[in-house]
């Protein structure tokens, strides 16, 4: 369970840059006249990519005006889902997910690599001000349990010593590979098909 941290040192302005607006105005317009508000998660989620990986309040007072919304609702979206980050968070972002089938198959030994390696807290910059981390809900990957994100990418079926070597990748400066760290394609069984093999096409 994840508590979202809003940061005590906000900027003084935001808004989009050109491309972004132009941007905006296109997913805007993906809504029927009088629905533009349903647009809040894609911007909110473009004003995150654009600062750096996390929302200042400015951006949310920003969208509340774009969309025509009082600002409590879009900050109500904004701190309901863990995928947006109210205070900065390092350039390497590892998301642990600690719901109950990641939980049961050893979530917490890679939330333990994490502190060990990174930082003991959560929602922390690393010493070196690269990685940070947070345990979050079900990412929808449960079949290939435990896992983590960094950053767009998914590690799956870890343990301690697969997070280990990968955050000492990162920590080199190398990219790690993504996918199951058992040798499994997507959440394919290992070893290759083992069900429906006697059904021609299945
Ligand atoms: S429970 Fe971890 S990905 Fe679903």
């Amino acid at each position: 369970m994840s508590i979202k941290k809003i940061s005590k040192e906000q900027p003084s302005d935001f808004k989009f840059n050109n491309k972004n607006l132009e941007e905006a105005q296109k997913i805007i317009k993906k809504y029927p006249e009088g629905k533009q508000q349903s647009a809040v998660m894609p911007l909110l989620y473009l004003a995150q990519k654009q600062n750096d990986n996390w929302i200042p309040l400015v951006a949310i007072k920003y969208i509340a005006k774009l969309l025509t919304m009082p600002y409590i609702r879009v900050y109500e979206v904004a701190t309901f889902y863990t995928m947006y980050n109210l205070s900065p968070v390092g350039k390497y972002f590892f998301q642990i997910c600690t719901t109950t089938p990641c939980m049961i198959r050893g979530a917490y030994d890679i939330v333990n690599t994490c502190k060990e390696k990174i930082t003991d807290k959560e929602h922390e910059l690393s010493n070196d001000k690269t990685c940070s981390w947070m345990e979050v809900e079900c990412l929808g990957a449960c079949i290939n349990a435990p896992m983590m994100q960094i950053n767009d990418d998914y590690y799956e079926d870890l343990d301690k010593e697969k997070t280990e070597k990968i955050i000492s990748q990162i920590q080199k400066g190398e990219k790690p590979k993504p996918g199951s760290y058992r040798g499994r394609t997507n959440s394919e069984p290992e070893n290759n098909r083992k069900t429906l093999m006697d059904i021609k096409n299945a």
